[in-house]
């Protein structure tokens, strides 16, 4: 069964909002929404179940885009065929970064914007941060190439800025030679 989520649209001001950050321990409906998010996720990613329910693939979510503004998001990387990575990351914190930027080659995408989008979107190609778990505890993560975009994805919804915005409309492939694509 796909789990009932309701993703906000890039319309809504809500995900305009600077997330709170979250303190210890989680609500039970917290810990349900990223339970939730997490199993979304997978399963927009499984052909029968994106062509099933009609989803877009989707890699990470955060908890802004359900309305919650609380500094909090989930990834799932899909490391081989039909086996993936959960991520549960609250607080999140840049530690370090590469000089090196990339960007994606087919664009960006968000699960709340619904619309396509051309242009390229810098992100870091390597970080490290840290960040809580649903726990509490403290862990610290070293993300290169698709897993470090999608974690500034994210990081950036926290703070209330989509992908959209960091595309220049008059010059969406501004910059492009002196990155690397992925
Ligand atoms: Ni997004």
């Amino acid at each position: 069964m796909l789990p009932k989520i309701k993703i906000l649209d890039e319309k809504n001001k809500m995900l305009r909002q600077i997330s709170k950050e979250v303190t210890f321990p989680l609500s039970d409906k917290d810990k349900e929404l990223i339970a939730n998010s997490l199993k979304y996720l997978e399963m927009s990613q499984i052909e029968e179940y994106s062509n099933k329910y009609n989803l877009r693939p989707g890699m990470g979510l955060a908890f802004i885009q359900l309305g919650v503004p609380k500094r909090i998001f989930v990834v799932v990387d899909e490391v081989e065929d039909g086996k993936f990575d959960y991520y549960v990351i609250i607080n999140p914190k840049i530690l370090s970064h590469s000089e090196e930027l990339i960007y994606v080659e087919e664009g960006e995408g968000c699960l709340s914007v619904n619309r396509p989008v051309d242009g390229i979107v810098p992100r870091y190609a390597r970080m490290k941060i840290e960040a809580y778990d649903e726990n509490g505890e403290l862990f610290t993560y070293r993300l290169r190439e698709d897993l470090s975009v999608a974690f500034q994805h994210e990081m950036d919804h926290l703070d209330g800025i989509l992908f959209v915005d960091k595309i220049d409309p008059k010059n969406p492939f501004k910059n492009k030679d002196r990155m690397r694509s992925i």
